[in-house]
């Protein structure tokens, strides 16, 4: 199981990383894996300290040599400091956080409310992008609702959020894509390679256990 606090990238819950995770490793009996708000070494440490098995990274391996997100994206990722970082509900009905920019600022402020006839022009937009049938939709939408207290208006909007993410992540448009982030962008200001990463990652979980006070 990956379980990830608020911190993280991408639609995400209220309930920070640091709660949520212990809670988690509690009530299951197999291995859980850490997310949201994760970056270097030290965190890695942490997670293990609360009985995950591991680490699971979004933003971090995003902003990399290796990524293939186009480089003025990255640059608008680096730039962003933690309060650039923002959960807003206006692009497709649930909470996504995502870098603050100008095209979210108008979502805020025109203080739309979800409607059917707005989340069915996307759904059906969306559908003519992905080839997808109108059953398989109303299968994956199905799935999504499952469990959740999600009306019909933000699982149709929700079918819009792929085609936001494209046209950043892909296209390269910043003024009119979706930039899904962490609050962890706000920390990072480098693009390594993976492999760099990594290792420095590892050397940092070792460092940060050998500083720990020896315990008899
Ligand atoms: C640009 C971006 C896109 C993401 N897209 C998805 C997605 O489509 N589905 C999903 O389950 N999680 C998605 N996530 C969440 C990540 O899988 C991961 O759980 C999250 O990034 C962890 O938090 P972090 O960003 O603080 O590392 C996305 C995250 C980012 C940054």
């Amino acid at each position: 199981v990956i379980v990830q606090g608020g911190e993280g990238g991408g639609h995400t819950g209220s309930v920070a990383t640091t709660v949520l995770l212990p809670q988690v490793v509690d009530a299951m009996d197999i291995p859980v894996v850490a997310a949201g708000g994760f970056h270097d070494g030290r965190g890695l440490v942490a997670a293990l300290a609360y009985g995950a098995a591991g680490i699971a990274m979004g933003t971090r391996f995003l902003l990399t040599s290796d990524s293939t997100v186009p480089d003025a994206v990255k640059a608008r990722y680096l730039a962003a400091a933690v309060k650039d970082v923002t959960v807003t509900t206006k692009v497709d009905g649930l909470p996504h956080r995502m870098l603050r920019t100008e095209l979210v600022d108008a979502l805020e402020r025109s203080g739309r409310a979800t409607s059917l006839l707005r989340a069915v022009r996307h759904a059906a937009a969306f559908r003519r992008e992905s080839g997808m049938s109108w059953a398989e939709m109303v299968r994956d939408g199905l799935a999504m609702k499952h469990g959740k207290d999600l009306s019909w208006s933000q699982i149709l909007l929700a079918a819009n959020t792929p085609m936001l993410l494209r046209a950043s992540m892909v296209d390269g448009r910043t003024d009119l894509g979706v930039m899904a982030s962490g609050q962890v962008a706000g920390v990072i200001d480098d693009l390594p390679s993976c492999a760099e990463l990594v290792d420095r990652l590892m050397a940092e979980a070792q460092a940060t256990l050998h500083a720990l006070p020896a315990t008899a």
